[in-house]
C-alpha cells in the first residue's frame, strides 16, 4: 500500500492515492481495478460530481482486495450542503459501499439545491446560482453528524483557503483531517501549507502533475532532478509532495502510468535531497506560479493567485 501518514484523529491514510476526476465511465473501472490489484494502490479518491462513482465502485470490487484494506474518499457536492446525508447516501449507493474512509466538502460554495441544474445551477445572468446565505458552519455540522452515525470514518474539506477554514473552525466540534487542494511545484501555497500544519490538518494534492498537457513534466528543474536521480519527471513531482507529508492524488487511466506513479513516487521521495526540494520550492516564486483549476465561482474563496471574479 506504500507509505502512510497519520491523521489528527489517529487514522492512517496512504500518501499516494489514485485520482478519478476526468476518468471516463468506460475506462475508470479498469483503471481502479488495475491500480488496486496490480499496482499496489490502497487509496482511491472519488467525488459525487465526477459522475463515475458507479464504475469506480465496480473497479474496487473487481480488484478482489478486501474493503477494509482500501481507503476510499468521496466529496459532497455544492447543491447538497443543506442535505449532506442525502448526497452521501447517493455516493455510497453508487460505489456499492456501506461506509467511506473519508468524506470531504468538495468546495466551500453552497449552491441552490432547487436550482435549474443538478450539478451547476445557473442564474438568468449565466452566473452560478450560489446560496449566499447558507453558513458553511451548518454544512460542517451535518458532516459531523454523518461521522457520528458511522457512515464515514473521517471528515475533511477541499478547496478551503485559510479564511474559509476559519469560518468552520470557529464552531467545529471535530477538526477536518485534511484539506484537498491544487498543489504542485507551480502552485505550492507555502503559507496555506504551514497554516494547515499548525492546525494538524494534512494537505492533499489534486492535479499533482499539473493536470492535462502539463508543462510541469517538461520543466527544466524537474528534468534536471529527474536526470540527477534517474527518475521520470512525474516521479520527481510526486516525490516532492510525499517528502513534505502531502498526500498525492495523481490521476491516470493508463496502466503503465498508474503503476509508474505509485512506484516512482515512493522511490523519488527517498532519493530527493533537501537541496532538491529547496530548488523545487523556489520555482513558483521565481515566476512560474500557475493554477490550472479555477472554476468561475462568483464568490471570493480567499486564495492567493486566483483569477479576479
Ligand atoms: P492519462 O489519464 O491519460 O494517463 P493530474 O493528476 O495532475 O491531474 O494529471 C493527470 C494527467 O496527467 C492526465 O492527463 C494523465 O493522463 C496524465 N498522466 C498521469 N500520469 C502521468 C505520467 N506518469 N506521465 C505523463 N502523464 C501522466
Amino acid at each position: 500500500g506504500g507509505p502512510k501518514i497519520k491523521l489528527n484523529n489517529g487514522s492512517e491514510i496512504p500518501l499516494i492515492g489514485l485520482g478519478t476526476w476526468q476518468a471516463k465511465p468506460g475506462e475508470v473501472a479498469k483503471a481502479v481495478e488495475f491500480a488496486i490489484k496490480e499496482a499496489g494502490y490502497r487509496h482511491i479518491d472519488c467525488a459525487w460530481a465526477y459522475g463515475n462513482e458507479k464504475e469506480v465502485g465496480e473497479g474496487i470490487k473487481a480488484s478482489g482486495i478486501p474493503r477494509s484494506e482500501v481507503f476510499v474518499t468521496s466529496k459532497l457536492w455544492g447543491t447538497y450542503h443543506s442535505r449532506v446525508e442525502e448526497c452521501l447516501d447517493q455516493t455510497l449507493g453508487n460505489l456499492g459501499l456501506d461506509y467511506l474512509d473519508l468524506y470531504l466538502v468538495h468546495w466551500p460554495v453552497p449552491m441552490n439545491p432547487k436550482g435549474n441544474h443538478p450539478v451547476f445551477p445557473l442564474l438568468p445572468n449565466g452566473k452560478r446560482d450560489v446560496e449566499h446565505t447558507w453558513p458553511l458552519s451548518e454544512t460542517w455540522k451535518q458532516m459531523e453528524a454523518v461521522l457520528k452515525k458511522g457512515k464515514v470514518k473521517s471528515i475533511g474539506v477541499s478547496n478551503f483557503s485559510q479564511a474559509k477554514m476559519e469560518e468552520i473552525l470557529q464552531s467545529a466540534e471535530i477538526i477536518p483531517v485534511v484539506d484537498q487542494l491544487e498543489l504542485h511545484v507551480y502552485n505550492p501555497q507555502h503559507k496555506l501549507i504551514s497554516y494547515l500544519k499548525e492546525k494538524k490538518i494534512v494537505p492533499q494534492a489534486y492535479s499533482p502533475l499539473g493536470s492535462t498537457n502539463s508543462p510541469l513534466l517538461s520543466d527544466e528543474t524537474v528534468l534536471r532532478l529527474a536526470g540527477k536521480h534517474s527518475l521520470q519527471p512525474a516521479d520527481v513531482l510526486l516525490g516532492y509532495l510525499i517528502t513534505k507529508g502531502i498526500v498525492a492524488l495523481p490521476k491516470s487511466v493508463t496502466p503503465a502510468r498508474i503503476a509508474a506513479n505509485f512506484n516512482g513516487a515512493t522511490f523519488a521521495a527517498e532519493k530527493l535531497q533537501p537541496e532538491d526540494v529547496e530548488s523545487l520550492d523556489a520555482l513558483a516564486a521565481a515566476g512560474k506560479q500557475k493554477r490550472f483549476i479555477t472554476p468561475p465561482w462568483p464568490v471570493d474563496l480567499g486564495f492567493e493567485h486566483w483569477p479576479p471574479l
